[in-house]
């Protein structure tokens, strides 16, 4: 008998599969007994490739650092993902389908009590990710995680450390670039603002340990490289509620590789990350290094940290990374970010108090 966590996960699109793939092979004390998507045939293409997969050997790590992991025996398609939500031999679940799908989803996981890995965003609006946090509430105890990885990025995570230590002074500002080397053809203006930059949203929320007050998203001239009326790249400014303020420019069709950055700028210096220093290489003329194509190669590390510690809180019945209020102030920030890039204008977020959900 094994303790295992056994996982299921839904939508195995290029996040799922990437994420069954690291629970198949690199996560220990976890198993992953189930997929589910509409793509039956992706879906079963992958369950066969991770069935019997060996665990890789490796050795615990108190700090979430992936170990080795036991492997995955048999994984099942199921083809609802609800039924796989209430199936009884799933412990947990990793929501990895598109937005629009999250809530339904979640209030099931909610339902089965069971702990779950939900990818950002938490839901597509601010309305229905407050019902998601209430409902959560009404349960009683957290179940839900959101996929804000930066969190779990070492780069991130030593710039947080460096910033609360107060060595740099009070943080004042944060320049963000946050740029993909394409999207697929149906990622039109507003998922930019709620896929794209919701990972910025937190990540501002998360530095400055504050909430943003007001969001105005610009639309500079667009790149010709896209379809007629799509809005890339958008330059967005935060405004906090204590008086700081972060820009992001995210830009999604750059086509030159996957690249985040951030820089802050404290009272006494300032801290870079994202700068991709790995091997400087000089070669027939020419110096430089490369840039990953995705997400997957820059975020690879965070990923196996987030799902490891994630792994290890659930069997705990806890949580370790952003809640669902975090995915909540998020999707309230983006909703406000539509309508600011639509209206021209800066626009206030509206959120409720934490008080009048938890009391
Ligand atoms: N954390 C990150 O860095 C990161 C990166 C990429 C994507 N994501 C998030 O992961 C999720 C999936 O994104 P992706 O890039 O893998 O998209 P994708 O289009 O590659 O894959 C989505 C998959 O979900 C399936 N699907 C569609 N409707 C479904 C439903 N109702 N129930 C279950 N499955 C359904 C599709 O068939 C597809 O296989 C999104 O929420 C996205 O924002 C997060």
């Amino acid at each position: 008998m094994t303790q295992d966590l056994r996982i299921g996960i839904i939508g195995v699109g290029a996040m799922g599969a990437d994420h069954a793939e690291r629970v198949a092979r690199r996560i220990s004390g976890a198993r992953l007994v189930a997929v589910s998507d509409p793509d039956t045939a992706r879906a079963e293409a992958l369950a066969a490739a991770l069935t019997g997969t060996p665990g890789s050997a490796g050795s615990a790590n108190a700090g979430g650092t992936p170990a080795g992991a036991t492997g995955s025996d048999g994984v099942r398609v199921i083809g609802d993902p609800l039924a796989l939500i209430g199936d009884a031999e799933v412990d947990a679940v990793i929501i990895a389908s598109p937005g629009f799908a999250h809530a339904e989803q979640l209030m099931a996981c909610l339902e089965h009590g069971k702990p779950v890995l939900c990818e950002k965003p938490l839901t597509m609006d601010a309305e229905s990710s407050l019902r998601v946090v209430e409902a959560e509430h009404k349960v009683g105890r957290p179940l839900i995680q959101v996929g804000f990885m930066r969190r779990f990025d070492p780069e991130y995570a030593r710039l947080k450390q460096l910033l609360d230590s107060g060595e740099l002074g009070r943080t004042l500002l944060l320049h963000n670039v946050h740029r993909n080397k394409t999207v697929t053809a149906t990622f039109h203006s507003e998922m930019i603002v709620r896929d794209s930059l919701v990972h910025e949203v937190d990540v501002a929320r998360w530095l400055f340990d504050d909430e943003i007050a007001r969001i105005t998203v610009h639309a500079p001239k667009p790149t010709s490289l896209v379809a007629e009326g799509v809005l890339d790249p958008q330059l967005a400014v935060f405004e906090m509620v204590g008086g700081a303020m972060a820009d992001v420019e995210v830009f999604v069709n750059f086509q030159v590789g996957y690249e985040v950055r951030c820089e802050a700028v404290a009272e006494k210096g300032s801290a870079t990350i994202g700068l991709g220093v790995d091997v400087l290489t000089k070669q027939a003329g020419h110096w430089g290094g490369t840039m990953p194509d995705d997400f997957r190669v820059r975020f690879g590390l965070a990923y196996d940290i987030e799902v490891q510690r994630w792994v290890n809180a659930a069997a705990r019945g806890e949580i370790d990374g952003p809640t669902a209020w975090d995915g909540y102030a998020a999707a309230a920030v983006c909703t406000a970010g539509v309508q600011s890039l639509q209206e021209g204008r800066p626009v206030q977020v509206e959120m409720v108090s934490r008080s009048e959900v938890f009391g």
